[in-house]
């Protein structure tokens, strides 16, 4: 195994695959009904990586550092035969965790197979437990309901569950301390991301992110609350535990605290192109390697080549120039003040 470590000393660990880049859902901060509207142009499958092909990847990334595997989209279950994917990568040695990132939707139908599949767990996506916000939030496309039965029949095949709630302000921030009551009393863990500039379709603002010590603030008036120690490095979500020993939940502040010094995640969109970050805004065209005929050690080498140079760190960069911002703001404040 090669081990490959980035300009940053990163190593490569993780591997975020989107298996397809349609979904049922149209959140507002994601993908905005006005833009992928009825007219949309959605890949065509030919330009989708074939499961024999994303199988391949694996077994090349895994030979560089990966370890775990997480399945992405777009809405992952959207995909025909996911649970065949799940099962060709769950063989592969050296991969020791396969996670999939849903909406939730279609979990009711396939949580049995994916479990049996060999998945190990779920992070499923639910911004309030209110149905008109959760509706206004999703572009009135999905159910509270439907999604808190798929959670359900997920933990009941065995799947450990996250939850993940984007936080926006003015638009679900009403809701961290009902959602941080409702999953303790599930006992699944509950995370909260600060919502993020990603993509070019939100119009994202700063004004729009409910800052973490304000998440925080929230829940501790529910249930006092205690840091603790990530359960591995580079661990995205900073993690905290009801002092009465019933849970814990996260808090994923990639706008107020970035983390992009352990950051250790390569993505492949679903459309076979390799980003070494979030927020990159140019990636590799794997698909067109694969099918150039290339062997796997060419292939090996390009991807180590990319790792090697990589230098990604965009959330930390965002937060330097705020800080500088505010800085400069306090400037001017004291000058006119004084
Ligand atoms: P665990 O393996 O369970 O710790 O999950 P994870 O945090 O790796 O994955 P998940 O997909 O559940 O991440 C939750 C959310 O965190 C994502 O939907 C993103 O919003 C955010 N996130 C994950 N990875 C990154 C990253 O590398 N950079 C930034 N800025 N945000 C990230
Ligand atoms: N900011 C934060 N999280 C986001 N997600 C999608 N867009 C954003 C954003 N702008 C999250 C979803 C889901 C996962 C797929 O990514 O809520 O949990
Ligand atoms: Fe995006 Fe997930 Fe919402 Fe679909 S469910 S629009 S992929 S955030
Ligand atoms: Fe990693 Fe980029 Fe996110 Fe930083 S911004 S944590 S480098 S994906």
């Amino acid at each position: 195994m090669l081990n490959v470590q980035d300009q940053l000393h990163r190593p490569l660990r993780d591997l975020r695959i989107s298996v397809t880049d349609r979904c049922n859902f149209r959140c507002r901060y994601c993908m905005p009904a006005e833009i992928f509207g009825p007219d949309y142009a959605f890949l065509p499958s030919d330009k989708i990586l074939s499961f024999e092909e994303i199988e391949r990847l694996v077994k090349i990334f895994v030979s560089l550092g990966v370890k775990k595997v997480r399945i992405t989209g777009g809405e992952p279950l959207l995909r025909r035969d996911l649970p065949t994917l799940i099962e060709r990568i769950q063989q592969i040695a050296g991969v020791e965790d396969i996670a999939l990132t849903t909406n939730g939707t279609l979990l009711k139908k396939y949580a049995q197979d994916l479990a049996r599949a060999g998945l190990s767990r779920v992070s499923v996506s639910l911004d309030s437990l209110d149905e008109q916000r959760f509706s206004e939030m999703n572009g009135q496309r999905g159910k509270v309901a439907t999604v808190l039965e798929g959670i359900e029949k997920a933990a009941e095949a065995g799947l450990p569950v996250k939850i993940n709630m984007v936080v926006q302000k003015g638009k679900n921030e009403q809701d961290i301390a009902e959602m941080a009551r409702f999953f303790k009393e599930k006992q699944h863990i509950l995370r909260f991301i600060e919502y993020m500039d990603v993509g070019n379709s939100n119009g994202w603002r700063l004004d729009d992110v409910v800052p973490k010590k304000d998440i925080l603030a929230q829940v501790q008036q529910f249930s006092p609350l205690n840091a603790t120690k990530p359960n591995y490095t580079g661990e995205v979500a900073s993690r905290y535990q009801y002092e009465d020993g019933q849970g814990e939940i996260g808090v994923i502040s990639s706008v107020t605290e970035s983390f992009c010094s352990t950051c250790s995640r390569a993505r492949i969109s679903a459309e076979g192109t390799l980003y070494t970050c979030l927020f990159a805004t140019t990636g590799v065209n794997l698909r067109e390697l694969l099918r150039s005929g290339a062997d796997d050690a060419i292939i090996t080498e390009q991807l180590a080549s990319v790792w090697q140079k990589r230098t990604d760190r965009y959330s930390d960069e965002r937060n330097e120039q705020t800080m500088q911002k505010r800085k400069n703001a306090k400037i001017e404040m004291s000058h006119i003040g004084g």
